[in-house]
């Protein structure tokens, strides 16, 4: 796992770039990739994000026995956690965590980005009644602006989770977002695929994917 070159004590976080996950992300990238591929293979990468974020979790040692009788000083989780999707897209990295992390608590965030302006308006939030108690793997695919991520964050402050305790998980972002979010809020981690080179003047990330969410629901 490399911290991102610019910055040496960033913390935002590469998955490592395997030749199997440039695959992957080739096939998500390709405008002509039908939409069935584009949800298998972004799940597939929203797997392997969300186990590297788990990655990032303290531990504790714990005591067990195994089947030989024998005691085996292991280690378990220190904390709880729970997911947090910034609506619509996030939604769609729910179930790669909860394949990894069942019956897992998931609060809701619909932030949407105005479509001529880019800036995001929040519509609606639930989240866990003791999410101050817990580690926040935060869920959204792409980070632009990072407008809609960090109105989300200010949330979770105000909502009295501890900034260091936020993960932020994401499929591709670019240099701007990182900037803006590891700057406004130096205490969260970013575990990202790819970092890619900017954003075009409608801030969509280039060379990117389009609109993940459209793509991954099937609404354009
Ligand atoms: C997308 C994406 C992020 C946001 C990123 O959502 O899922 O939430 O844009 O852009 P930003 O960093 O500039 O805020 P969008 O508002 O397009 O809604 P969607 O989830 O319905 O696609
Ligand atoms: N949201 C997307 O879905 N794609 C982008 O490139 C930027 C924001």
């Amino acid at each position: 796992m490399a911290s991102l070159p610019w910055k040496n004590d960033s913390n935002c976080f590469l998955l490592p770039q395997t030749n199997q996950l440039k695959v992957l992300l080739t096939i998500i990238r390709n405008r002509d990739t039908s939409r069935g591929d584009f949800v298998f293979y972004s799940d597939r990468i929203i797997r392997l994000l969300v186990e590297e974020a788990l990655n990032h979790l303290p531990v504790v040692e714990k005591s067990i026995n195994t089947p030989m009788g024998i005691e085996f000083p292991g280690v378990t989780f220190q904390g709880r956690i729970c997911g947090v999707s910034i609506m619509r897209a996030g939604e769609s990295m729910e179930q790669g965590l909860r394949h990894v992390c069942t019956g897992v608590r998931i609060g809701k965030v619909l932030i949407q980005r105005d479509e001529d302006t880019a800036l995001p308006k929040l519509y609606y939030s639930k989240l866990p009644e003791d999410i101050s108690e817990r580690w926040v793997l935060l869920l959204d695919p792409m980070l632009a602006t990072g407008g809609s991520a960090a109105s989300t964050i200010d949330l979770l402050l105000k909502a009295n989770v501890p900034e260091d305790r936020i993960l932020f998980i994401n499929l591709i972002c670019c240099p701007e977002g990182i900037e803006y979010i590891t700057t406004r809020f130096p205490k969260i981690k970013i575990i990202t695929a790819e970092v890619d080179q900017g954003m075009d003047d409608h801030k969509f990330i280039v060379p990117g994917l389009g609109d993940f969410g459209d793509r991954y629901f099937g609404t354009k």
